[in-house]
């Protein structure tokens, strides 16, 4: 059986040890899966992030699940898609890539992704998810890898770059 899952439906519900939030440089809070994950997870998600002094675009900070089934959150900043040539697919790439290693610190063995950067950051979905799944490719220290999609379109995307 393949370590990379397809999950049609909303992150905050998943029991794995971190969900990753496609997060602002703020990590105070936003729209889209942000906000839904901090309502999940309760007040104490945002007086955590407070501690933590934002993160860089690329970067990724990890918190307490609080509320969720979630163990943790990992809080990673996407790019702002602005046509491909201000270093977005790198910055992308960092986000998983830092997530995982934290990940891999942290000695989890599950994580689930949401599709870093395509909703309100307007990242064309196709490139975002070749992306997405090499990058877990090449980080294998992980037993359980889940890309969360929030449609069936993008499910299915990610189900035929990835083979699975
Ligand atoms: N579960 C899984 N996926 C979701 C969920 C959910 N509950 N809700 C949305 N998505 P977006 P971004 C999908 O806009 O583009 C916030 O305001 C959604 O369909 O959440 O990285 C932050 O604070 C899309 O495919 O994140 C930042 O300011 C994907 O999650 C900004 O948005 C990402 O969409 C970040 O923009």
């Amino acid at each position: 059986m393949s370590r990379i899952e397809i999950v049609e439906g909303d992150i905050t519900r998943l029991d794995v040890d971190a969900i990753v939030n496609a997060a602002n440089e703020s990590l105070l809070g936003g729209g889209g899966v942000d906000g839904a994950i901090h309502r999940a997870a309760g007040p104490e998600l945002l007086a955590e992030c407070r501690t933590l002094g934002g993160c860089p675009t690329g970067e990724a900070k990890i918190t307490s699940g609080y509320r969720l089934k979630a163990r943790h959150v990992i809080h990673t900043v996407g790019p702002v898609w602005q046509g491909g040539r201000q270093g977005e697919p790198n910055l992308l790439a960092r986000c998983y890539r830092n997530s995982l290693a934290l990940a891999v610190v942290h000695g989890l063995q599950s994580i689930a992704f949401p599709a870093i950067s395509t909703g309100i950051y307007g990242y064309p979905k196709r490139d975002a998810a070749e992306i997405a799944i090499h990058e877990v490719n090449m980080i294998p220290m992980i037993e359980r890898v889940i890309f969360c999609c929030f449609d069936t379109e993008t499910a299915d995307l990610y189900r035929e770059i990835a083979g699975v």
